[in-house]
């Protein structure tokens, strides 16, 4: 199937209206202005400025360590390099958190800094008063569900959740009550795929699965797992489009042994 890319701008409404008619939603990870821009030129509906940069940009264990300023510098670095796609930004742990004036706060800076479209927070019940109150603030929310990675010390491992009755019941509470409260869609992360097929089934928001199956209206990656960067991180749920680690590796070994046999530059490289 090919890309559309007549649409103009990807807008919340955009996204229920693809949901309505049955069309599923790409969202990659970006954290840069030069593969934001690739991945909007190449027609992907939706970026994602996840804190998942505390991971594979800056090198720790978790996403807890990434602060507000650090998402406000990587997502305004996404934004000048798109001209098509939606852009969400993570609020980061600890940003909102504590109550929900603070997390208007938090979302009031992303949207004036960065000048992106949307944010995402994770939780349910716990984070309801939140939502509500950035929803009607005029700001797009989009929740996330399942796996929350900034509650792995919580959780203690990085396993499949909801997988016992009485979390499924929670989480399908939770997107209920997250489309009420004005989200625009919810992220579902690795949790079981009949789970994930009963909540798309009944919101009318697009659910967006990463490790949750088919049957979600939307499909994200972290856009250094699918480019092959991060080798390490191999899930079942993930599938890696390219070796870009390798593919660097290769290419870096041949400038290196260019440089070492005065091959680079030659006549035509130099003024
Ligand atoms: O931070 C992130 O990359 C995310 C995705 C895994 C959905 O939240």
């Amino acid at each position: 199937m090919s890309v559309n890319k007549e649409i103009k701008k990807i807008t919340t409404l955009t996204l229920l209206k693809m949901k309505k008619a049955g069309t599923k939603i790409s969202m990659l990870t970006a954290y840069d202005f030069s593969f934001a821009g690739i991945f909007d030129d190449a027609g992907i509906d939706i970026l994602l400025v996840g804190d998942s940069a505390s991971n594979v940009m800056a090198g720790h264990e978790t996403t807890l360590p990434i602060t507000l300023d650090q998402m406000i510098y990587h997502a305004s670095s996404v934004i000048r390099g798109v001209k098509r796609c939606l852009v969400v930004v993570d609020l980061p742990f600890g940003s909102y958190q504590s109550n929900s004036q603070i997390a208007l706060a938090s979302s009031i800076r992303i949207m004036k800094e960065t000048g992106a479209h949307a944010v995402k927070l994770e939780g349910g019940v716990e984070v309801i008063e939140s939502v509500r109150k950035i929803v009607s603030a005029g700001i797009p929310v989009m929740g996330h569900l399942g796996l929350t990675p900034q509650s792995i010390y919580k959780f203690g491992t990085y396993n499949v959740r909801a997988k016992g009755e009485d979390e499924a019941k929670k989480l399908r509470e939770d997107a209920k009550l997250l489309e009420e409260a004005g989200c625009f869609s919810i992220v579902l992360e690795k949790i079981p795929a009949q789970l994930a097929k009963d909540v798309s089934e009944s919101l009318d928001i697009p659910t967006i699965g990463i490790g949750a199956g088919k049957y979600c209206d939307g499909q994200v990656l972290v856009m250094h797992d699918m480019l092959g960067i991060n080798v390490e991180f191999k899930p079942r749920f993930l599938r890696q489009y390219l070796n870009l680690h390798e593919q660097a590796t290769k290419a870096v070994q041949q400038f290196i042994t260019d440089v070492k046999n005065q091959d680079f530059p030659n006549e035509n490289e130099q003024y």
